[in-house]
């Protein structure tokens, strides 16, 4: 499926030029929130004195998956555990690239044994889990764009794992480090759209980092504070498609305005925890 972006209003025909967006088959791997539950509060989404209603984040999750379904891209499922409510934001199971894995080492002693599960997992499907030194909250915290990895510090993942996951997938890795506590994980902030187009929300960085950020990508979507605050970042693009938290209007349409295809999904109940779709999502890239 192609797309191309309607060149911007009185520009002249001659000079504008088109930007192809293009949809990539894609394999994810997804876990059920069948045990979501807001039992602790380890970011500042969480509020234990808020209910949370399991029913409602099952079919929440269950419309995001049949949407990958319904574009046809792989959805591979692993089985949560009772007493790791967490385990639903699977993006933070590991990192796969290429037959590649390293599986999470978790910041809180509440998520950590989802590292076992997730290891086992991965072994199940011939991968053998490399584990890092330091913290890694996996896609949480790791965005591969193109051949480089995007990296997050300043919550979670420690900024020393950057350097072995240079190493493990010999690719490299740029730093990037957050600063507002409600924006804990890198995909919180930025969202990869395709191999070289990505979107953020530039106070949830230092400084350095948006320097950073704004010489790598020139031509990045920036978000509004109206969007970033109800996770319009935490999306997830095949390319073509960007499926997002339907609350991110402002952000749908500076996709659309960039050619991308805007697909809202109310993933409320699972904000509750502090995650939304691209939380909910692992890749699996090769
Ligand atoms: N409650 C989870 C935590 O704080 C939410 C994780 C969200 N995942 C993500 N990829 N941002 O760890």
């Amino acid at each position: 499926m192609t797309r191309f972006a309607e060149p911007a209003a009185g520009a002249a025909p001659t000079t504008a030029v088109p930007t192809e967006r293009r949809a990539k088959t894609r394999h994810y791997v997804m876990t059920p929130p069948r045990h979501f539950a807001v039992d602790y509060a380890i970011n500042p989404w969480m509020d234990t004195a808020n209910p949370v209603d399991t029913t409602v984040a099952m079919a929440q999750w269950h419309q995001l998956r049949d949407i990958y379904l319904q574009m046809g891209h792989t959805v591979d499922l692993v089985e949560p555990a009772p007493g790791l409510p967490d385990m639903v934001y699977a993006a933070n199971g590991g990192l796969i690239i290429d037959g590649t894995a390293v599986v999470a080492r978790f910041k809180y002693a509440q998520r950590k044994q989802e590292s076992a599960l997730y290891a086992d997992w991965l072994r199940s499907r011939g991968y053998q889990p490399v584990h890092t030194r330091h913290v890694n909250e996996g896609q949480g915290d790791l965005l591969p764009v193109g051949g480089t990895i995007l990296a997050g510090s300043g919550f979670r993942t420690d900024p020393r794992a950057h350097g072995q996951i240079a190493e493990i997938f010999g690719r490299p890795v740029v730093s990037l480090e957050l600063v507002d506590p409600r924006f804990y994980h890198l995909d919180t902030a930025l969202a990869v759209l395709d191999d070289e187009t990505i979107a953020y929300y530039p106070p949830a960085f230092t400084y350095a980092s948006r320097a950073h950020l704004e010489t790598l990508f020139p031509q990045a979507i920036l978000v509004d504070s109206a969007d970033a605050y109800v996770f319009g970042l935490n999306s997830v693009s095949d390319g073509l498609h960007v499926v997002h938290p339907a609350a991110a209007v402002g952000f749908a349409e500076q996709l659309s305005d960039a050619g991308f295809e805007p697909i809202g999904v109310d993933l409320s109940e699972l904000l509750k925890g502090g995650g939304s779709v691209k939380c909910c999502t692992l890749e699996v890239y090769s």
